[in-house]
């Protein structure tokens, strides 16, 4: 893959307000220490610290002040 490939498809999407991105295989360990394998071709990881799924995103950034939001 060129370098100007990898821009167009990177593997981690920074999405703001909201989660995570990350496309393809990874391993995601939490804060307790505890590995958890992406199962998706896109996997959404938590960045507002409220989902109740984490460390996935669970869509409740949606419901969020804009304050409380992921830059
Ligand atoms: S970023 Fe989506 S629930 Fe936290």
């Amino acid at each position: 893959m060129s370098e100007a490939e990898s821009y167009d498809h990177p593997d981690v999407v920074l999405c703001p307000g909201g989660p995570m991105l990350l496309r393809g295989d990874h391993v995601v360990q939490d804060s307790d220490g505890v590995a958890h394998r992406t199962t998706r071709p896109v996997s959404a990881v938590c960045r507002c610290g409220k989902s109740q799924t984490k460390p996935w995103c669970d869509g409740t950034h949606q419901v969020l002040p804009a304050k409380l939001r992921p830059a």
